[in-house]
């Protein structure tokens, strides 16, 4: 297998030029401020407690620690930006043998409904597809309208399990995606970005 590609040059819907990469090593001061950026909303809406403003070293090891079968984060960069760090996105399967990863995502307040986390969730799936997963599971809180919405517009089946909503996506089946702009988004970054990501490798 070859090494994945150092970094994917992409627009957003609105023609802002960005950076999609996997996250590195040299990243840790990126991400440690991105997360202090956070509002404290979105903050316990991503680690569902009360954290402060500072990412614990144990969190930070764990989204820097990546292996291309086990673990994987990407971040979106904006590089017109004083402070380019947008958003960013992980997966973490269950176990080595499993076919399934849970996805996390978090996009910056002020950038939300940009279309980011969207294009995140495409760069999620064909990273999981190679790592030979079936699918994703995104879970959230019951008041976490956002993401809850951006799931199932994006086409995830969800339900309540009495504690968190848990939202589901077949990586083998897009016929499933519903009409809307969300999933239409999602199946056009899927395509463009495929060949990079998953049919030339
Ligand atoms: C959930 C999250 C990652 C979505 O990222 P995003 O970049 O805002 O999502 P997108 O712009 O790609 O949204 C795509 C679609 O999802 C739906 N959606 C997203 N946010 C929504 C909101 N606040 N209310 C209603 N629908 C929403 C809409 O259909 C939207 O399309 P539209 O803007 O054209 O109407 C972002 O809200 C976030 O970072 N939240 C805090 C962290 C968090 O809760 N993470 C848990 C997810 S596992």
């Amino acid at each position: 297998m070859n090494p994945p590609p150092e970094r994917l040059l992409l627009e957003l819907r609105d023609g802002t030029p960005v950076i999609v990469r996997p996250l590195v090593p040299a990243d840790r001061t990126l991400v440690a401020e991105a997360y202090r950026r956070l509002s404290p909303e979105a903050r316990y809406q991503r680690f569902w407690s009360d954290t402060g403003e500072l990412l614990g070293d144990t969190m930070l090891d764990r989204l820097i620690d990546q292996d291309a079968s086990r673990h994987v984060t990407w971040v979106l960069l904006d590089p017109a930006r004083e402070f380019p760090g947008v958003g960013g996105a992980s997966w973490w399967r269950s176990g080595p043998a499993a076919r399934e990863a849970e996805i996390s995502a978090m996009v910056l307040d002020g950038d939300q409904r940009r279309g980011i986390g969207t294009l995140l969730l495409a760069v999620m799936w064909l990273t999981a597809l190679r790592a030979g997963l079936d699918s994703l599971v995104g879970y959230a809180l019951g008041d976490n309208r956002a993401a809850a919405d951006w799931m199932r517009d994006c086409g995830a089946s969800g339900h309540w399990d009495g504690y968190k909503l848990v939202f589901r996506w077949d990586l083998h089946n897009l016929d499933t995606l519903p009409e809307t702009p969300a999933a239409a988004d999602l199946a056009a970054w899927l395509a463009a970005l495929s060949p990079e990501l998953l049919e030339n490798r």
